[in-house]
C-alpha cells in the first residue's frame, strides 16, 4: 500500500550540523542524461555517499527506529541539491531504482512551503493530482513508498537552492506484520467462541 510518513528532527542536532558541513563540501554532479526520462525529466545534482560510511550506517538505524521498517537490502544514498526550477511540476516514481521504499531528508536550503515536495494522486480520470504539499524544513525525514508519485515543488514559486538526502532502500514494514498478527488473533478468537 502506497503510503507517505512525515518525522521531524531526524538526526540528532550535533550530527544534522555535522552532515550539513559535509553536504555543503562534497561535489555534485547532474543526473545522467539517459535516466532524466524515467524520473518524469525532473532534474537535480547528486553526490554518491559511499556504502557503509559512518552517514549511511546512521540513516539505516535512524530509519528503522523511526519508521518502524527492517531494512532488507539497502540500494543507495545520495546527497542531492536542486536548483531554483522555472519548469513545471515533473512528477515521478522513483520506481527505476528498484527500491520498495524512499527516504528523503531535508538538510539545508530556504525553509518554505514551496521549497519542498508534492505527491499526487491519480484521479477517476487518470490525472494527476496534487494531493499532498510537503514543506522544507531542515532535518524533516519523509519516508514514503516507491509507488508513489511525486515531484519537487520548486517550480511553484518561491523556490531556491535546496539540499536533501535521498535514501532508496528495500524494506519490509513491521506494521503490516502487527495488522496481520491482530487479523490473526480476532479470526482465532472467532474460532474459539
Ligand atoms: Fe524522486
Amino acid at each position: 500500500m502506497s503510503k507517505v510518513w512525515i518525522e521531524e528532527n531526524f538526526f540528532p542536532l550535533d550530527i544534522y550540523r555535522e552532515i550539513v558541513q559535509q553536504i555543503l563540501s562534497v561535489e555534485y554532479v547532474p543526473i545522467l542524461p539517459e535516466i532524466v526520462p524515467d524520473y518524469g525529466k525532473a532534474y537535480w545534482f547528486t553526490s554518491l555517499l559511499p556504502d557503509d560510511c559512518d552517514v549511511q550506517k546512521q540513516m539505516v538505524k535512524l530509519i528503522q527506529e523511526k519508521f518502524n521498517i527492517i531494512v532488507s537490502e539497502w540500494c543507495h544514498s545520495l546527497y542531492t541539491m536542486i536548483g531554483k526550477t522555472a519548469h513545471g511540476p515533473r512528477p515521478h516514481t522513483d520506481a527505476a531504482v528498484g527500491a520498495t521504499h524512499n527516504c528523503l531528508i531535508y538538510m539545508h536550503g530556504e525553509e518554505s512551503t514551496n521549497n519542498g515536495t508534492g505527491f499526487y494522486h491519480k484521479t477517476g480520470t487518470g490525472e494527476l493530482e496534487l494531493s499532498i504539499h510537503v514543506g522544507f524544513k531542515h532535518n524533516r525525514a519523509i519516508f514514503f513508498s516507491s509507488d508513489v508519485i511525486h515531484g519537487p515543488l520548486t517550480w511553484a514559486g518561491n523556490g531556491s537552492f535546496r539540499y536533501s538526502i535521498a535514501n532508496f532502500f528495500k524494506g519490509h514494514d513491521l506494521s503490516k506484520d502487527l495488522k496481520a498478527q491482530d487479523a490473526k488473533l480476532s479470526v482465532g478468537g472467532n474460532e474459539a467462541e
